[in-house]
C-alpha cells in the first residue's frame, strides 16, 4: 500500500508517463473495444433477434430490427411515447411514426437541426449533418430544436405527469452518434424509465461513443437493460428496461 502511493506520488511529481501521453485515447479505445467484445461475447446468445456474424454492414437491416421490435412489444396498435435524440432528416422518426397507429400517442424529436456539435471520430465534423427541421403532416409529432444539454431538462419538467403515465410504453432512440450526448440524454432520462420502455441505439458498437456511454450508464446508475435484438454486428441494438 504504502510502496503505491509512494510511486503514485513520485508519478504526479515527476511525470515521466507523459511519454505515454500520445497513445491516451489508443489505450482508451482498446480498453473499450475490449470491453465491447466481452459484452458481445456475454450477451449474443441472449439475443432474440440478431444477423451476428455478417461481414458487410448494411445500413438498411436497421428496419427489419425496428420491425422485430414493433411484432414482438406489439408497437404497432397501442399507445407510446416516442422519444428520438438525433432526428437530422427524419428519416427514422418518420419511419416509428409510421408504424405506430394509436392516436394518443406522442412522438418528439429532439436536435440542433444545425448538425454535429462536435467531431465525431476522424470522418465527421461539426456541424456535418445539418439537416434544417423536417416537415411532418402528423400531428402526434414534435420537434424539439436545439442542444439536449439545452432543452432537454426543461422538456422533462414540462412533461414530467405525462412521461410517468404507466398506460405508455417509452422508446427511447438514441442516434446523435457522439459520447457526450449519448451520457447526457441517458442520465437525464433515468428517472423516468420504467420497466418494459425500450430504448435503442443506432451507433451502439462504436467504442468510444455510445458504447462507452451506454456502459457507464448502466454500471453508474445500477440500472439493468436487457439486450433483445440487434443487426449489423451491434451497430443497431435494441434493449427493454428491466
Ligand atoms: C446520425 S444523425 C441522426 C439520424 C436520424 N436518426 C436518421 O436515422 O435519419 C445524428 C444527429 O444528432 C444530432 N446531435 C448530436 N449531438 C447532439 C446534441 N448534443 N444536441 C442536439 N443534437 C445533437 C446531430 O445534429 C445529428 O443531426
Amino acid at each position: 500500500m504504502k510502496i503505491i502511493q509512494f510511486l503514485k506520488g513520485l508519478l504526479l511529481f515527476i511525470p515521466v508517463t507523459l511519454i505515454l501521453s500520445p497513445l491516451t485515447k489508443a489505450f482508451l479505445f482498446i480498453s473499450y473495444f475490449n470491453r465491447l467484445v466481452l459484452w458481445v461475447i456475454r450477451n449474443k446468445k441472449k439475443m432474440l433477434f440478431s444477423d451476428f456474424y455478417t461481414p458487410f454492414r448494411n445500413y438498411s437491416k436497421r428496419s427489419q430490427l425496428y420491425e422485430f421490435m414493433v411484432d414482438r412489444y406489439l408497437l404497432a396498435n397501442e399507445p407510446v411515447t416516442y422519444l428520438e435524440f438525433g432526428v437530422a432528416a427524419g428519416s427514422s422518426f418518420r419511419w416509428w411514426l409510421n408504424a405506430n397507429k394509436h392516436t394518443e400517442s406522442l412522438f418528439y424529436g429532439f436536435d440542433t437541426f444545425e448538425g454535429l456539435p462536435e467531431d465525431w471520430g476522424p470522418f465527421y465534423s461539426k456541424g456535418d449533418m445539418s439537416s434544417g427541421i423536417p416537415t411532418l403532416d402528423d400531428s402526434r409529432g414534435t420537434f424539439i430544436k436545439g442542444l439536449f444539454q439545452d432543452t432537454l431538462v426543461g422538456f422533462l419538467d414540462k412533461n414530467r405527469e405525462a412521461l410517468g403515465e404507466a398506460n405508455s410504453r417509452k422508446v427511447i432512440h438514441m442516434d446523435a452518434d457522439l459520447y457526450s450526448a449519448t451520457a447526457f440524454v441517458l442520465s437525464q432520462l433515468y428517472p423516468f424509465l420504467s420497466k418494459g420502455d425500450i430504448i435503442l441505439f443506432d451507433e451502439f458498437s462504436v467504442p468510444l461513443h455510445e458504447f462507452k456511454a451506454f456502459q457507464e450508464f448502466t454500471n453508474n446508475f445500477y440500472i439493468q437493460l436487457t439486450p433483445v435484438g440487434a443487426v449489423n454486428n451491434f451497430y443497431q441494438v435494441a434493449f427493454v428496461v428491466d
